[in-house]
């Protein structure tokens, strides 16, 4: 069955960006123009889904607003003669069938994906984490959705992680099936360093089945005493199939402030815009490390 609906839980408080997502979700936070949301959408329209649900809680009308008609600004835009401006604008909000809910209270992870129950019935879907902005030539989740069409069950997004990062993530024993592809045999959720099965992690990109909501409905709260969707695939893994796919891109998390700050200064260097002042402003700023290769990549 084709995958058509995603699932973006972004009921989160981004705590680890305060003061500035005090009033402004974090989803919003812009990586140079964009927020952050939005390239995570487009990576799910890419991938061919018509359906996205926001998860959202309280204090996120900001993104409801990104992703609707601006009428004020789109008449001073046309009077204005910004037609550039005004297609970027309009685009947004033409180019996906958007949902809400409301997760009422953070209880995890697998809690906010319950709440997408009712959204997404008996079909497979898409999980996107909007902290994990992916740069790959082929979608992410465009990726995981071919695993999903030759092998079909559960496939998760996987990367190979420095073992001194991978409690910060679920983290997978698996074995290897073919190029890139792991069938998944067991997974637990942020592991101390010392009793990780792997350095393979779980990345913020799922296709899941439906029958992930039965298990999540009875998942007892586990790390952090959340509801955690690592263990509820993890006791999915007992009737269906769980696959893993090291994708091939890079990763940012921009749920991190060293992240986010790499992640802008990479999307910068790609933009032709700012390929050459920037470069030039970090060469300076660098100074004596300048024979630190540098590259410059080409503008896309
Ligand atoms: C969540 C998941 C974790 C996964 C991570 C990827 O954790 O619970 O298994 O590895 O996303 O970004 P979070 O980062 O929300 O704490």
């Amino acid at each position: 069955m084709k995958v058509r609906k995603a699932v973006f839980p972004v009921a989160g408080l981004g705590t680890r960006f305060l003061p500035a997502t005090k009033s402004t979700p974090k989803e919003m936070l812009p990586l140079i123009d964009k927020p952050l949301v939005q390239y995570v959408v487009e990576e799910a329209v890419a991938a061919g889904i018509e359906q996205v649900l926001f998860v959202t809680g309280r204090s996120k009308r900001a993104l409801e607003d990104h992703f609707d008609i601006a009428p004020e600004l789109e008449s001073l835009l046309y009077d204005k003669g910004k037609d550039k401006e005004l297609s970027q604008v309009r685009q947004i909000a033409e180019m996906v069938n958007i949902f809400y809910v409301r997760q009422k209270q953070a209880l995890g992870l697998g809690h906010a994906i319950l709440c997408a129950k009712e959204f997404v019935c008996d079909e497979p879907f898409a999980v996107l984490l909007g902290d994990d902005i992916i740069d790959s030539r082929i979608p992410c989740l465009s990726q995981l959705l071919k695993v999903y069409e030759r092998h079909g069950g559960t496939v998760l997004a996987l990367e190979k992680v420095p073992m001194e990062n991978i409690s910060a993530y679920g983290c997978v024993r698996a074995t290897p099936l073919e190029d890139r592809v792991y069938e998944v045999l067991d997974m637990v959720e942020k592991p101390k360093k010392s009793e990780a099965p792997s350095d393979l992690a779980i990345i913020g990109r799922y296709v899941l089945t439906p029958g992930i909501f039965p298990i999540l409905e009875k998942q007892e709260p586990g790390k952090g005493g959340e509801i955690q969707i690592t263990d509820a695939i993890r006791t999915l893994a007992h009737d269906e199939p769980i696959f893993g796919y090291e994708f091939d891109g890079v990763r940012h998390d921009c749920g991190d402030k060293l992240g986010f700050l790499k992640a802008t200064v990479d999307m910068a260097l790609k933009r032709a815009e700012f390929n050459g002042d920037f470069l030039e402003f970090l060469r300076q700023r660098l100074g004596p490390l300048d024979n630190m290769e540098l590259k410059k990549v080409n503008a896309s």
